[in-house]
């Protein structure tokens, strides 16, 4: 038997706790410092805000680079286990990242794909941020995720406004909402003020009952391969 979220997780949830949550929230990053690429403080506060009272088992994140989202979250959720997963362990950013996470005991730091390695480790009602793979690469890994292993919230990173990504999500998991709201924007883009790196991007996808169901994934299966023809081509 499934155990299902009593609350509802929508953007009204996520405001309303961003309010609450603010202060605490810039006393967890006051000395961390924005890495070259990542997530931006905006998206965090969007994760921070969301997940706060889903009491995790434990948080599952793909893509580490430089730990800026691993650090964060182990910041704001130091009770909770953290397994951070990366592809890459040969990657330059990631000897800068196992230096930053040395201190936070909460973060396990593991190497491999995460399309082989989530649907091993996720567990009911976890929480997962995906910042790689990424694209409809990710968004395959995200369906595969809600069926098989029922995550309580999936979070997924550059769902940029204009990109036939963003406009999938839109068309086929319309309750799917976005750190680039412009009611949460205009409270907190003062966050990412001085960044020249890309504003906030995570979507943050609820299950849903019977989601995805076969149609979904085939839809989902088709896209990621029309993808992969229209990227050789371009090449
Ligand atoms: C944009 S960076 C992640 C940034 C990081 N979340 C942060 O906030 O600092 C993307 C990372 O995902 C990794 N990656 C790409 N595909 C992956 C996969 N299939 N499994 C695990 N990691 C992957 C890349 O090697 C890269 O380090």
């Amino acid at each position: 038997m499934i155990r299902s979220i009593a609350l509802v997780i929508d953007l009204q949830r996520t405001l309303t706790q961003a309010q609450s949550l603010f202060d605490n929230y810039q006393q967890c990053i006051a000395d961390i410092k924005r890495p070259p690429r990542g997530v931006s403080y905006g998206d965090m506060l969007f994760a921070y805000a969301t997940i706060q009272g889903l009491n995790p088992p434990k948080i599952v994140e793909s893509g580490r680079a430089h730990g800026q989202s691993t650090l964060i979250l182990s910041r704001c959720f130091p009770q909770t286990p953290i397994i951070s997963v990366e592809c890459d362990p040969d990657q330059p950013d990631e000897a800068i990242a196992l230096k930053r996470l040395q201190d936070h005991k909460n973060v396990d730091c593991r190497y491999g794909d995460a399309r082989n390695v989530l649907p091993q480790i996720v567990s009911e009602m976890d929480v997962v941020l995906i910042d790689g793979p990424k694209i409809f690469r990710a968004l395959k890994l995200v369906y595969k995720l809600l069926k098989n292993n029922h995550p309580s919230v999936i979070f997924l990173h550059d769902c940029v406004p204009g990109t036939a990504f963003r406009s999938y999500i839109e068309e086929h998991i319309p309750w799917t909402f976005f750190a680039d709201d412009p009611e949460f924007l205009d409270q907190y883009k003062h966050l990412d003020k001085d960044q020249p790196l890309p504003q906030p991007s995570l979507g943050c996808i609820a299950p849903r009952p019977n989601f995805p169901g076969f149609k979904d994934l085939l839809s989902i299966q088709v896209t990621r391969r029309l993808d992969i023809l229209r990227t050789r081509k371009s090449r």
